[in-house]
Order: C-alpha cells, then structure tokens, then sequence
C-alpha cells in the first residue's frame, strides 16, 4: 500500500490570511501523525507566504515520522536545509505569482543548479527527491543527475477537463512511475488529489507514497484533521 504524506502548508495559509499565531501547521502536524499519517510536507517559499521559517524549525523538532522539506533549488533554501537536515528535500520550481506550483521542474535548462543542488544536500545525508511533469525523458535525466527519487506532477490529470484528456494524463503518469521504478527510483505523486479523484490511481503499485495538502486540509475545517487523514489513508488502503 502507498503511504500519505499530509502537507500542511494550507493551515500556515489561514494563520497568515491574519497574521497571528493560529492556526499553527505543527499542530497540524502532529494531529495528522495520531491519525496515521506517514509523513509531513511543507513548502518553505521564498515569499513566505505560508510556512515560516519558525515552522520548520518547530517541525524538524515536533514530527515524529518524516519531515519532507519542499523549497526551490537556491541557496537560501539549501542553507536552510543544511540546518534542518529534512528526512527528504522535494526539489519544486517557484514564481513569485504563481497561486500554487504551476509544473513540474525544467529539469533541462536548469540542469547544473539542480544537480549542484542534489549534490550538496546528498553529501549532508538529505535524499533528494524532484518535483517532475509525467515524462520520460525528466525520468531519464533526474535519475542521471543523481536524484534518489521523483515525485509525479499528478495536476495535469487532476485538472484534466475531459475523459480523453485524463486518460491520456493518467498513462503518462503510469509510464513515468514504470520507468522510474525500472531505473531504481522512488515514486512520490501529488499535486491537486482529492477524496473523488485519487480512486482512479488504484493499481498503480509504483506509487510509494501520495503527497497531499489542499483537500485533507480543506476537509479538515469541517471534520477535524484526525477524521480527514483518516479518510484519505481509507481510500488509499482501497487502491
Ligand atoms: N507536491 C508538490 C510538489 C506540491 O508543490 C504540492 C502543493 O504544495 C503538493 C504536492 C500538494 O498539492 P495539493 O495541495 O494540491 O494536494
């Protein structure tokens, strides 16, 4: 069975919509943890628009299964890493205007940073782990560049507006966890899942872990963190 990585980057969001000190994501943290999450995300952004440098620290301190650090590859966020030490650092391109992140990374054109990136964190003992649009050819590429892991950008699927247009997201999803398990990848998928669409992930064995953040904490406003992370971890059991 697939494990779930909650992200909790969405409570920071409401806190900050006032800017105060509640709700806290390490809270959240920890509540997602007792109801059997396998990991915490966040995504420390170079705008700070939701998870603060406090949170990390907190978190580093407070999770007891895995703390998986997203950041873009700059060196602010690698010195930041360097200090925490996350169990997992998902590499993720950032824009400034984007209201969440828009693709996978360009793994092509920024080649040298991110496998420079790669290299520092892994020499510190942090696995890396990269953010990737459905293809072969970034499969290929992150695999060669060092990286222990990928995760699937799964939010082309998820948006995906027609039956034709999902199945055709959903083989590539397919075709890029097949290989990346063959070359000695992890596979990670997230971005967009929710309680309806994750169903029709069911089958797909490579998947080592879902990342999911929007939709356990939106549920969670209405029944409790504990009850949305159970209910994920349900239907996950059922793929
Ligand atoms: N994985 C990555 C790399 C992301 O950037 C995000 C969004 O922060 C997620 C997973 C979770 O996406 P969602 O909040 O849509 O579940």
């Amino acid at each position: 069975m697939a494990s779930l990585a909650v992200n909790v980057d969405h409570v920071a969001t409401l806190r900050e919509a006032r800017k105060i000190n509640y709700p806290d994501p390490v809270i959240a943290a920890a509540a997602a943890e007792l109801a059997g999450a396998d990991g915490v995300v966040v995504h420390l952004r170079e705008d700070r628009r939701h998870i603060q440098d406090r949170d990390v620290y907190l978190l580093r301190q407070t999770v007891q299964t895995k703390l998986i650090l997203e950041m873009a590859a700059t060196d602010e966020m690698t010195k930041i890493a360097l200090e925490i030490i996350p169990d997992l650092v998902t590499l993720v391109p950032e824009k400034r205007q984007e209201i969440t992140t828009e693709g996978g990374l360009d793994i092509i054109n920024n080649r040298d940073r991110i496998a420079e990136t790669i290299d520092t964190l892994k020499q510190a003992g942090v696995p890396v782990s990269l953010f990737l649009n459905p293809s072969l050819k970034h499969v290929e590429l992150a695999k060669s560049l060092g990286a222990d892991k990928i995760e699937i950008h799964t939010g082309i699927f998820c948006e995906a507006e027609s039956p034709m247009q999902q199945s055709a997201a959903m083989s590539d999803i397919i075709d890029a966890a097949k290989l990346a398990k063959e070359m000695g990848l992890g596979v990670n998928a997230g971005h967009g899942i929710c309680y309806k669409n994750i169903k029709a992930f069911k089958g797909i064995k490579e998947i080592d872990e879902f990342s999911i953040g929007h939709s356990i904490v939106s549920r969670s406003i209405m029944v409790g963190m504990e009850n949305a992370v159970r209910e994920m971890i349900r239907l996950i059991e059922s793929l």
